[in-house]
């Protein structure tokens, strides 16, 4: 219920907006670190569109999430210059031994992965950012040993 008020209180700031819809979810977001499912009517209803659309729109900006992220984030780099450095083959590994695809959190909660498109490390790619430090020419065995995993 705590949860209902201050999600009510989110739209009602940003309902006057023109375009509300992005920025409300972005605080939506930042204050609970994810979309949780129980904002979707209320936000679907004062917005005057169908849940359907709202889900569209969640879906398809992977910066929204609707679970909370796992303890640790691991974003890899999918741009040119990393996946000229072996980044494709290293993901690979890490969603392998993760049993993950992107965007995907481990059961237990500790790992998060995701793709970015260049972290402005090219010059030692493969690049990562593992919970907000960036790291340059990582490896599979290094990703995972930040990790714990
Ligand atoms: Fe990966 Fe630029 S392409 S950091």
């Amino acid at each position: 219920a705590e949860e209902l008020v201050l999600i009510q209180g989110l739209i009602n700031d940003h309902i006057g907006l023109e375009g509300p819809l992005l920025p409300l979810l972005h605080a939506i977001q930042s204050a609970f670190g994810h979309i949780p499912a129980t904002a979707h009517a209320p936000i679907a209803e004062a917005l005057n569109i169908t849940r359907a659309e709202l889900h569209g729109v969640i879906s398809f900006y992977h910066d929204f999430r609707d679970k909370p992220a796992g303890v640790h984030v691991i974003k890899l780099c999918r741009a040119e210059a990393c996946q000229a450095m072996g980044g494709a083959a290293m993901s690979d590994a890490i969603l392998a031994k993760l049993g993950l695809d992107w965007h995907q959190t481990t059961r237990d909660g500790r790992v998060t992965i995701e793709p970015v498109y260049c972290l402005g490390l090219c010059a030692c790619a493969p690049a990562a950012m593992v919970d907000g430090k960036l790291k340059g020419r990582v490896t599979a065995a290094t990703i995972l040993a930040e990790v714990g995993a």
